[in-house]
């Protein structure tokens, strides 16, 4: 069968790497790609955004399966109108994808759904939302509904922080997003991020990773999209799992399907823990990067069979082959990120890493001139490894991560340092 993967970063490099490895997988076309999935794949350049050109390219490349990676394309209804023209594809309907895409929209749905989250309250301008923030105090959260490129999230120690949030996300910083603001209560616990498949019915749980979303060591500094993460995620206990599928996950996939949209594709649900009960952060319609790294690292192959299965409808009859091991993905990225940063530096000793199912460099930010790898975005590549243990998994991913030639490349020495105590 012919497959085409929409993306561009590691996320889509990791699930290219997997779907080749599965002899389902006739030809593999990846829209943009990068130049590391340009070394395993076909890219084409395509406005992934555009769902009656998809819809076009998937026909004229007789493609019978399309795996969408990020967000945007979803929210865009890119999914719906491959579905309407018979095409299999893995990702939520844009009805579904608002779960990611507002935020007051999943508070309802868990409301609805008895699913264990933060108090909230929703507010369409500064003054109300600042008379909240006064009565209720610090530490506070405050999001812009929207879609903010992870960005929209002020987590406020200080009511000065939440009120200066509130001023900037209605002062327009977000855009559209920002139109509106939901205001939550503060929790504390362990954060870990756990991976089910849905087929609008039947829920799979895929695996639990956790992230490391700061610039700084020590999970310090800015926020960035993900500095690194590794799987399975040790708070996420057979007990700790159990929990979230009975309270969180099954009663929102059940309260979807009641709406008349149903949600189909990953599910990455963000949890608190605290005292063995998880609660709800937030949901994302689509895997987590650089979580997908690590979690295709130990799927392998397999990966493509059950994201067909729940684009098919049969996760029923589904199961995942668990090897008992470990991954990690250690991210290089432009010196100066999330802040300002350089693009077009060389980036060598690629070449020499041959990669197999132990270890693999994927590329997220990379582009090809003049024969030589480049970078051209802020996170630019992911070391990623499993092993035995996560002390093994760590050993292989960093020395991949050493093996690069690229001054100005950073990454952080300290990813998995909570798990690995
Ligand atoms: P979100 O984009 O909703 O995942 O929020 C980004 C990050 O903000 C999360 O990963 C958490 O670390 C933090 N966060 C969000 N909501 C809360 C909350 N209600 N309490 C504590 N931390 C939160
Ligand atoms: N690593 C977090 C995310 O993909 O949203």
């Amino acid at each position: 069968m012919n497959i085409l993967i929409l993306g561009g970063g590691g996320r889509e490099h990791a699930l290219a790497w997997a779907v080749m490895q599965n002899p389902k997988c006739d030809r593999l076309i990846v829209a943009p790609g990068n130049a590391g999935i340009a070394m395993i794949a076909d890219c084409a350049s395509l406005d992934i955004l555009d769902g009656g050109a998809v819809v076009d390219f998937a026909e004229e490349n007789a493609i019978g399966f399309v795996i969408v990676g990020p967000e945007a394309p979803l929210a865009a209804g890119v999914a719906d109108r491959l579905r309407e023209a018979g095409i299999a594809v893995f990702g939520p309907s844009e009805a579904a994808a608002r779960l990611e895409a507002s935020k007051s929209f999943t508070k309802e749905v868990c409301d609805a759904a008895g699913a264990p989250t933060a108090g909230w309250a929703r507010f369409t301008d500064a003054d109300s939302a600042k008379a909240h923030v006064r009565a209720t105090g610090a530490p506070i959260v405050v999001k812009a509904d929207g879609l903010a490129a992870g960005k929209g999230v002020t987590v406020a120690m200080t009511e000065g922080e939440a009120l200066a949030a509130i001023d900037d996300m209605f002062g327009g910083a977000f855009g559209a997003a920002g139109a509106e603001v939901v205001i939550e209560e503060f929790m504390a616990g362990e954060e870990a991020s756990f991976f089910v498949l849905c087929d609008g019915e039947t829920v799979l749980p895929l695996g639990t990773a956790q992230d490391h979303k700061r610039i700084g060591e020590g999970d310090t500094g800015p926020n960035t999209g993900g500095m690194g993460a590794y799987s399975p995620a040790p708070v996420m206990t057979e007990a700790v799992t159990e929990a979230a599928l009975e309270r969180i996950v099954r009663p929102t996939m059940a309260e979807m399907a009641r709406r008349g949209t149903p949600f189909q594709g990953v599910l990455f649900v963000g949890l608190m823990i605290a005292d063995g009960a998880p609660r709800l952060v937030e949901y994302n319609v689509r895997f987590g990067d650089p979580e997908c790294q690590a979690l295709m690292m130990r799927l392998g192959a397999q990966a493509l069979d059950l994201m067909l299965a729940a684009a098919e409808g049969r996760l029923a009859e589904a199961r995942v082959n668990w090897a008992d091991d470990h991954a990690m993905c250690v991210v290089l990225a432009a010196e100066g990120y999330p802040g300002s940063y350089a693009k077009g530096e060389r980036i060598g000793g690629l070449e020499a890493l041959e990669g197999d199912s132990f270890s693999m460099m994927f590329h997220a930010g990379t582009a090809e001139r003049d024969g030589q790898i480049v970078s051209a975005g802020g996170r630019v590549l992911g070391a990623t490894a499993r092993g035995a243990t996560l002390a093994e998994a760590r050993a292989r991913a960093y020395a991949l991560a050493e093996a690069v030639d690229w001054p100005r490349g950073v990454f952080r020495r300290d990813i998995g340092w909570r798990a690995l105590g």
